[in-house]
């Protein structure tokens, strides 16, 4: 016998920046209950699902969600009630059509996946199954095992993601030559707390960022940390590069001056084109064990994209975020352009669960690798998207190393690693 859909209430719950965000509560007919939060970003892609804002001055400077979560307690809710969830995309589908826009700003991307992920929650535990478990099921998702995702850590930060700091947005740390996921954690996280003691040897602040990695003032250029990331790896006592490698998200959309067409560094005090910007990547993966490039120029220089991917995509995988914005149109058109060989996934970029894996799955059959992503603004403590990256044998994670919304990433993904140990063939 089906299970369908009793109720879908949603209320706001603070983001982890003091913002609201969206919760919802799904109630199945079998009394079974499933909740989950979205999260949003602050330097969020332009082409991104609409988050659907209150716009009233009055509450939150304008930036609450009482509007987005009234659609999900009366439209939503009662186009779903009485919908069984073994057909789950069709739950999506029913949505989308009911939002009727290309990027849900009618409802509200944030309500819409509100109710999408906690339907898939509910239906999961009405199945008695682990949430990770249920999404490969669910969506036929084949692999001839489960290869945990590994850890991207941000350990540096600056851009909109903190004051004074670099211009380029994040400096990673992905932990690859690990023995196993709770020690690909541990190492960077040591990495991270190393990194502490460079910086003050250096004279700098170690003050946070929204993401929890380290937001130094007074850093002399953009490449600075770079140098200061390798000494921190070797003075934990792991091999730059062999053991643990650097990510850069520069999200240069942010610093992207659209009137002269350069790329504006404050900290250099200089104006770059698309090609010198390609020429200052290719120089520092010369210098420094770069892995993965992300957001390395602005989310609509197309062309720029298509050279950097001709002079860098044979040695680090060149990762689109605000580009791709795990929609699987722009991901076809960067595929077109040849543009990338890594996706960054954001669940509430897209706004669906359903359409979330549609977009890894284009990628996958492209040999692109996953990275599958918290924001950087308004994070919650749910931990969902630690279950898509284990359902979709995804390569990474990026999150990062400090703060409760944060951790609790990790900590999901050591309890999965545990869990699947005991029980290899769930
Ligand atoms: P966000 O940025 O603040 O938009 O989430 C994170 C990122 O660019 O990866
Ligand atoms: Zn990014």
């Amino acid at each position: 016998m089906s299970v369908k859909i009793r109720s879908v209430v949603a209320r706001e719950i603070l983001a982890s920046d003091g913002s609201p965000t969206v919760e919802c509560r799904a109630t199945l007919d079998n009394g079974i209950i499933g909740t989950a939060s979205v999260p949003y970003g602050v330097s969020a892609g332009a082409h991104e699902a609409c988050m659907l804002l209150d716009g009233n001055r009055n509450r939150y400077n304008g930036k609450g969600m009482q509007k987005a979560c009234a659609n999900v307690n009366s439209q939503i809710a009662k186009k779903l009630a009485g919908q069984p969830v073994e057909n789950f995309s069709k739950i999506d589908q029913l949505m989308i059509t009911l939002d009727g826009t290309p990027n849900k700003k009618r409802l509200g991307g944030n309500a819409i996946l509100s109710v999408s992920l906690a339907v898939a929650r509910a239906a999961a535990a009405s199945k008695k199954l682990p949430l990770y478990t249920w999404i490969r099921k669910t969506f036929g998702l084949k692999y001839p095992s489960w290869s945990l995702p590994k850890p991207m850590m941000v350990v540096i930060e600056g851009g909109k993601h903190a004051d004074d700091s670099t211009d380029m947005q994040e400096f990673l740390f992905s932990v690859h030559g690990a023995p196993s996921i709770a020690e690909a954690v541990r190492w960077g996280e040591e990495s991270y707390q190393s990194l502490k003691r460079v910086l003050k040897t250096q004279g700098l602040n170690t003050n946070v960022g929204n993401e929890g990695a380290y937001a130094p003032s007074g850093l002399s250029s953009n490449e600075s940390p770079l140098a200061l990331m390798v000494e921190a790896i070797t003075k934990a006592g792991f091999r730059p590069g062999r053991d643990i490698s650097i990510s850069l998200d520069p999200a240069a959309s942010e610093f992207y001056d659209k009137h002269s067409h350069t790329y504006i560094l404050k900290r250099e005090g200089k104006g770059l084109t698309s090609a010198q910007m390609v020429g200052l990547y290719q120089e520092w993966i010369r210098k420094y064990p770069i892995l993965t490039l992300e957001d390395g120029l602005a989310e609509d220089d197309w062309d720029g994209w298509a050279h950097l991917y001709k002079a860098i995509g044979g040695s680090v995988r060149v990762i689109g975020d605000d580009l791709t914005v795990t929609n699987v149109l722009r991901v076809k058109k960067a595929i077109q352009k040849k543009a990338i060989n890594a996706v960054l996934i954001k669940l509430n970029q897209i706004g669906t669960l359903s359409e979330t894996i549609d977009t890894v799955r284009l990628g996958q059959q492209h040999g692109f690798w996953q990275v599958v992503s918290h924001r950087g603004g308004g994070e919650t403590n749910d931990p969902f998207l630690v279950d898509v990256a284990v359902a979709v044998n995804a390569e990474y994670i990026k999150v990062g190393p400090a703060r409760g919304e944060r951790v609790a990433k990790y900590n999901r993904l050591m309890a999965i690693e545990q869990e699947l140990s005991a029980r290899p063939h769930a």
